[in-house]
């Protein structure tokens, strides 16, 4: 917690009977007030009362922006208009936000429509998919999720959110804090992975990198955590699908991160396309009044995912497009994203006694608050400088951020008799659709960035070896399909090299929103080329690109290296050049596992053991495995290596005993026991032996990263209390329990020997 700063009011939160307060920390002291302040704003109040039905809807109508368009499209077409009806419709104050246009021109078109030609003047909000950068395109949040440094992450948010508001845009539809345990899923690439620890950090750190110290500020970028909620647990991983959950995973896994975010300041959130246990996740009084409003205290707006609303009708939820306004606003959906439902029912619900007037007020004053609270009041032209538009994008600065960022952001598997890092003096094929591929480095939800400006492997390589180094170019195979001649041509370039750095893997559109996948494998073509390459009997480095994590199978799997290099970004080739020569050492580690097939999905480490639990190693007949592989991963959440070598030793306590109210340090000595610094991510884990709910075989608690120079030793260490032994009862409220726990210090979720703690008890 911070002093000087307002708190929202007061949700349960608690710890065994207990109700605690959570403190939802507002950022910025000018607009704290404004925005969680109890008593009512003068400014927005007089708008409101000068305002008709029809304009307060207004202010909930958020559409595409068409004056100034995304070149590539993210949504499926629905309700677009000219550019000049709606100009038209901004100065009869039908729209109170756009979406998805960049540009100081075009957003000034807008906004001068609304603030100098309309009759209120209010300020349009502009918001856009900025997820993972906007000229300048850092990793995927995934990828960096993968550096284990939630300030990384941070700062490329802030970079991001200083480019995005040079080009008039005031708000991002981001970070999603989706708890992704499922790969088939597409959209795991958006969020931090798995774990809910690890997902709550860099949720509330991509938050505070977006929003900055002051919400009014120019280069401050409003954060959407999405998608509100449980997005990440449709079933079968099958995108918009269906979530059937209990109460005690979705309050101990996939509401964190929300919570995590909204106590970093974060004013907006986004409800999902989902179903949650029967009831659209868009229409849901429980998630966005009980839960979000009513415990949290949120006091942001909710925006619809786009057309979330009128989906309740294909959903079976609502009779027709009236029905589905009223259910998606008396649920608590604030602003309507370009279905347009809101604009042409509202007024008349209204009218009609069918939405009460003060349900309406309500979403209104949101929205006015927030416009508020980012200074648009005071100044609608902020953001809209188009010095700023000429100096603040793609600059030097962003480009080093990138680079470092991708740098820290790749994992590596394995490093078979250390095949790397390689020579520049090296004979290098390298092999694979994306060698030279300029098309698929950015990754999904890249809407505004030049894929020509991002560096290759191809050139990236080239660079970094200043002509030392020979590199043969081929590609083998296309991503999806063989082709004629390539594996020849490729088996000959292996042939004549000394090493093979073969680039396969997922391309852009392969993950991402609607791009679930039923196998979680490289692509047959690619594999045929792998195959055919292992065979030469040159050593191999799989550069994997990908969005999720994979079932590595044969050849690849058996490479000598395999580096997970995931959508790098705009300065892929670069970095993973100074990772392949040694000038980088990696230091990664996964955020999602990768198991060993497909068919083990949804496969997470932190799950229950079951009352028959299989043991790697151990009996296979009637335990919980599959008859082709046992249930653990290939690859485990937590798992990379470096240059350098790691011992750990034992875990040790403080005190074998936690009093109830108390603290035990945890504490291990890590030693490298390499040639090279390197840099070691310890993972602090927990198990509760016994409880009243069922507990995960581990769950994370904790990490440092540090650095260890070769031939040195550092220790870690940690301070547990009750808190961090808490889980969600079956009255759904958090809870800790005497007893004994399982404490490991360990390399990864499936390493290192656990020591014993005891909880005592006590109130
Ligand atoms: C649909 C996606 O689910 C959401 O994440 C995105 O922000 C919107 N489209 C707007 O493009």
């Amino acid at each position: 917690m911070t002093g000087g700063r307002n708190f929202s009011r007061a949700p349960r939160n608690a710890v065994g009977n207990t109700t605690v307060l959570m403190a939802a920390l507002a950022v910025g002291s000018c607009w704290s007030g404004i925005v969680h302040g109890a008593d009512p704003d003068s400014q927005i109040e007089t708008l409101m009362a000068r305002m008709t039905v029809e304009e307060k809807v207004g202010q909930l109508n958020l559409l595409n922006d068409e004056l100034r368009p995304a070149k590539s499209s993210i949504n499926p077409e629905a309700n677009r208009r000219q550019a000049e009806e709606l100009l038209k419709e901004i100065r009869a104050g039908r729209v109170g936000a756009l979406f998805n246009g960049v540009g100081v021109a075009g957003g000034l078109r807008a906004q001068r429509a609304a603030v100098e030609e309309s009759r209120l003047k209010i300020p349009l909000l502009f918001g856009a998919d900025v997820i993972h950068g906007l000229r300048t395109v850092f990793p995927i949040p995934l990828a960096e999720a993968a550096s284990f440094e939630p300030e990384l992450a941070e700062k490329t948010a802030r970079a991001a959110a200083v480019e995005a508001t040079a080009v008039g845009v005031h708000w991002t539809f981001a970070p999603m804090v989706d708890v992704a345990r499922d790969q088939r899923w597409g959209r795991v690439c958006e969020g931090a992975g798995e774990d809910v620890y690890l997902g709550k950090l860099f949720a509330a750190a991509r938050v505070r990198g977006f929003q900055g110290t002051s919400l009014t500020a120019e280069n401050a970028l409003l954060a959407t955590p999405k998608h509100f909620a449980a997005y990440g647990a449709v079933a079968a991983g099958l995108d918009y699908n269906s979530v059937d959950i209990s109460e005690q995973s979705l309050r101990e896994i996939h509401f964190p991160p929300f919570q995590a975010a909204f106590e970093a300041g974060a004013l907006s959130t986004m409800s999902a396309f989902n179903d949650i246990n029967g009831v659209p996740a868009s229409a849901s009084p429980y998630l966005m009044t009980q839960v979000l409003r009513g415990e949290w205290g949120f006091r942001g707006f909710v925006v619809s995912d786009y057309t979330a609303d009128k989906e309740l009708i294909l959903h079976g939820y609502a009779q027709d497009d009236q029905d589905a306004t009223r259910l998606a606003i008396l649920a608590g959906v604030d602003m309507s994203m370009q279905s347009g439902l809101y604009s042409a029912h509202l007024a008349k619900l209204v009218g009609e006694g069918a939405v009460p007037t003060a349900t309406l007020d309500a979403a209104v004053r949101r929205v006015l608050r927030v416009k508020k609270a980012l200074g648009l009041f005071d100044n609608p032209y902020r953001s809209l400088d188009p010095a700023r538009e000429r100096r603040d994008v793609a600059t030097p600065e962003h480009r080093r951020l990138a680079h470092a960022a991708a740098l820290r952001s790749v994992v590596l598997l394995k490093n078979d008799k250390q095949v790397l890092p390689l020579p520049k003096t090296a004979r290098i094929a390298l092999i694979g659709p994306f060698g030279e591929d300029h098309a698929n480095l950015h990754g999904p939800w890249t809407l505004f960035a030049e894929a020509s400006e991002a560096i290759s492997l191809q050139d990236g390589l080239a660079r970094a070896a200043g002509g030392a180094a020979t590199i043969e170019t081929v590609k083998g195979s296309d991503i999806d399909a063989p082709l004629p001649g390539g594996i020849d041509a490729a088996v000959a370039a292996a042939r004549s090299a000394d090493v093979v750095l073969l680039a396969i893997g997922e391309s852009e559109r392969m993950s991402g929103e609607a791009q679930s996948r039923t196998e979680i494998v490289v692509p047959p073509a690619q594999q045929a080329l792998a195959e055919a390459v292992a065979a030469t009997g040159k050593p191999v480095v799989v550069l994997l690109r990908t969005g999720r994590a994979l079932a590595l199978h044969g050849a690849v799997r058996d490479a000598s290296a395999i580096l997970v290099a995931w959508f790098l970004g705009s300065e892929t080739g670069s970095a993973v050049a100074d990772v392949i020569f040694g000038d980088f050492n990696p230091s990664g580690r996964l955020p999602v596992s990768f198991p060993f097939e497909s068919g083990q999905q949804p496969y997470y480490y932190n799950h229950k053991s079951t009352g028959r639990p299989y043991r790697a190693g151990g009996a296979k007949e009637y335990t919980a495995r599959y008859r082709e592989t046992g249930n653990n991963a290939l690859y485990p959440f937590g798992h990379g290596i470096g240059y350098a070598a790691f011992q750990y030793g034992v875990t040790r306590l403080s005190d074998s005993n936690l009093p109830w109210n108390g603290e035990v340090t945890v504490a291990a000595r890590i030693t490298n026991t390499g040639r090279v610094d390197g840099e070691e991510v310890a993972q602090l884990y927990i198990h509760d032996r016994v409880a009243s709910v069922t507990r995960p075989v581990r769950e994370l608690k904790g990490f440092r990263k540090v650095r260890v120079p070769a031939g040195s030793s550092e220790e870690v260490t940690f301070k547990l209390t009750r808190q961090d032994l808490q889980f969600i009862g079956t009255d759904g409220q958090w809870r800790a329990e005497p007893g004994l726990f399982d404490i490991w210090i360990a390399p990864s979720s499936a390493a290192g020997d656990p020591v014993p703690l005891q909880l005592l008890p006590g109130s």
